[in-house]
């Protein structure tokens, strides 16, 4: 299904954004706790990737460390540590370098460059730069499903303008560099998460004196993550054997939540959009804009009450609905879909969740 493996963007920087500071030696941000979750991180990768430069003044091994992670990998069927990628436009690159040790290596270069390892050529001219949309392309073709980028600036910019990037781990740590000759995060450059799309934050993890902060970047990825959360929500409904568990949450634009709700929560037959719209004041103007995540589609006929959810959504200016399970017909037909789309708002269906809601309502299926 997936054209292009789950890109994971991973990286440490200063107070003041920096990579590395302007020197041969290698700057140390992290800490060895820090490592330990870096490497449980490379254990759930296919794949690590790493631009030529970072090989050349790093030369990092790039392996899984630990012992029983490599063990828990081949029991698992998979090789003890990920496949190492790399790109190349010159071809500059040590044989003797630690990434061409130990495991599998593939070097993405422009055709006919010469470099050391496993050479995958990509296009037809030597003046191109390599296409990273076709190196995705073809680890997917190879089996990769999770790609672990860690550095350096030029390829988490090249990942990041090109949205091509899932998730970010971002280390904090507590120093400034100070140094504007030194590499920086990001090269400047046209970001999908400017002041207006912004990523969605989703964890803040202190280890010792660093700080992990974990971001969604690409709108599937932050449509399953506000669409779990509403499955789980949807765990507290009052039980019934009338009506469907659903929870519901409201999220503008910034991705900032605005309410929530669940089936039953305000009264004996409230549905969870419902109930998430009645903690809104009708007019807040974040609602234009706004994203309703509901576990199963939004009614679109009812037997309880005068308004279904479809017309409550579409009265409070929503302009996208993600769902998870389409209306199964226990109680009436749903067609919520179908009127929402009629209206122009935005129906994204997330069949991959709907065994949880399943889950959730055996008792009516
Ligand atoms: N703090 C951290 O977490 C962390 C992690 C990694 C790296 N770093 C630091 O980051 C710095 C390196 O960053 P950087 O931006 O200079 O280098 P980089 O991103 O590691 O590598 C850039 C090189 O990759 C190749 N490349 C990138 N995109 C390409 C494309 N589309 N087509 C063909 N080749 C491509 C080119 O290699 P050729 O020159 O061979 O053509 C390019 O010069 C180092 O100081 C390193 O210590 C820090
Ligand atoms: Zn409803």
């Amino acid at each position: 299904m997936t054209d292009r493996p789950h890109v994971l963007l991973s990286c440490a920087i200063s107070l003041d954004g920096y990579l590395d500071d302007a020197s041969d030696r290698r700057l140390v941000l992290s800490n060895a706790d820090d490592w330990d979750r870096v490497d449980e991180v490379r254990a759930g990768a296919d794949a690590i990737m790493v631009g030529a430069t970072t090989i050349r003044r790093d030369n990092p091994r790039l392996e899984v460390r630990s012992a029983d992670r490599r063990a828990a990998r081949v029991e698992a069927g998979r090789p003890d540590t990920p496949l190492k990628v790399t790109v190349t436009a010159t071809g500059d690159l040590d044989p003797a370098a630690a990434f061409f040790a130990t495991g599998e290596q593939l070097v993405y270069a422009p055709a006919g460059v010469t470099a050391p390892g496993t050479v995958v050529p990509t296009g037809d001219r030597v003046d191109l730069a390599v296409d990273l949309a076709m190196v995705l392309a073809d680890l997917a073709a190879r089996g990769v499903a999770r790609l672990m980028v860690e550095g350096g600036t030029s390829m988490h910019t090249a990942f990041l303008t090109a949205g091509l990037a899932d998730e970010l781990h971002l280390v904090v740590a507590p120093f400034f560099v100070g140094d504007s000759k030194a590499p920086r995060f990001v090269h400047d450059g046209r970001f999908p998460w400017d002041g207006t799309h912004r990523a969605t934050l989703v964890e803040v993890r202190r280890i010792g004196n660093v700080v992990l902060q974990r971001y969604l970047l690409s709108r599937s990825e932050v449509d399953r993550h506000w669409l779990r959360a509403a499955v789980e929500l949807s765990e507290l409904c009052p039980p019934t054997d009338s009506a469907f568990d659903v929870g519901a949450i409201v999220v503008d634009e910034h991705g900032d939540e605005l309410a929530r709700g669940y089936s039953r929560e305000l009264d004996d037959t409230g549905h969870a959009e419902e109930n998430a719209l009645a903690k809104l004041d009708p007019a807040d103007p974040r609602l234009a804009g706004a994203t309703i995540y509901s576990s199963l589609e939004p009614c679109g006929r009812r037997r309880s009450r005068p308004r279904t959810c479809t017309e409550l959504i579409l009265a409070a200016g929503i302009t996208r609905v993600v769902f998870a399970l389409r209306e199964p017909p226990t109680f009436v037909d749903g067609e919520g879909a179908e009127l929402l789309a009629a209206a122009d708002v935005e129906v994204t269906e997330v069949p991959e969740l709907a065994d949880a809601v399943r889950d959730v309502n055996r008792r009516l299926l």
